[in-house]
């Protein structure tokens, strides 16, 4: 995917809970299976793919409607795997939505132990997240219409409240490409945790807590969302990727998570 490319999916790409019926051709299969192949992410932690027919397996989710295959990805239990799963997973994401293939990233709304067991999750790995992978429907079940209102689906906090310059007192006025693709990354509940500083020719990224938000698994959901962030970024522009803290003073409920230089 080149950058231009990466704009208009990034800008494109809406959760799709609703699907036509129809089977993925194999022709799309293959292109995406090839794709899975080439995804690495900046933390160098290899995340495994794993395609699941639904009948096969008794799989569902009671906001998915008309699917017929499911896609699970597992990532060892190692520091960091968060971030490194979300930045792999979108990546899937956005080349499947490249093919006209939807997708929604499924954390909660599932039977986790079942979706575990069909794809054969060690006591190793995490098992974060599954998508259904399906052509899109013209009209929306009713179901889906329903979360999606209830999560704000097409709305996103304003560039000014995200961005920051130097600290976090400053709203960034400068309009940055890479910036705004953050802008309309999808993330757990829509809460939009990133938060970036940029200074200079860096570009430091945060992730603000959201109060009250702890969803019931043995990982940080947030820290997955920060990995797309950092995914739509690097998809727009290119930049060197490391992980050391410059000390730029927080509030209590923001943390770290790594750094840009362009
Ligand atoms: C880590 C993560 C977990 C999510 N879990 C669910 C889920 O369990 N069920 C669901 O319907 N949507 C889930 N979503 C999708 C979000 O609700 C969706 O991305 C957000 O509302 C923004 O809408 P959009 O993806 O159409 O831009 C999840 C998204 C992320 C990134």
């Amino acid at each position: 995917m080149d950058a231009m490319n990466s704009v208009e999916l990034i800008r494109t790409r809406k959760s799709v809970r609703t699907f036509d019926g129809r089977v993925i051709s194999q022709e799309d299969r293959e292109k995406l299976c090839s794709f899975i192949d080439t995804i690495r992410n900046p933390y160098d932690i290899p995340v495994t793919f794993v395609l699941l027919d639904a009948a096969e397996n008794g799989l569902s989710s009671p906001v998915i409607n008309g699917e017929h295959l499911y896609i699970a990805a597992k990532v060892p239990k190692v520091p960091h795997c968060e971030e490194a799963f979300g930045y792999s997973f979108e990546q899937m994401v956005l080349y499947a939505w490249s093919l006209g293939i939807g997708i929604t990233w499924i954390g909660g709304t599932m039977k986790r132990d079942i979706f575990e067991k069909a794809a054969c999750a060690t006591d190793d790995e995490f098992m974060m997240i599954v998508s259904p992978l399906g052509y899109p429907a013209q009209e929306r079940a009713e179901v889906d219409i329903k979360l999606r209102n209830s999560v704000h689906g097409d709305e996103r906090i304003p560039y000014s409240e995200m961005f920051f310059e130097n600290n976090f007192m400053s709203p960034l006025t400068e309009q940055i490409d890479a910036l705004e693709a953050i802008r309309w990354y999808p993330s757990a509940a829509n809460m939009q945790p990133c938060r970036v500083v940029k200074v200079g020719n860096v570009f430091h990224f945060y992730e603000k807590h959201t109060m009250g938000y702890k969803a019931k698994v043995a990982w940080n959901v947030q820290k997955i969302d920060l990995g797309i962030a950092l995914c739509h970024f690097l998809c727009v522009a290119r930049g060197e990727f490391t992980i050391s803290d410059s000390g730029i003073p927080t509030e209590e409920d923001t943390e770290y998570i790594a750094t840009v230089k362009m």
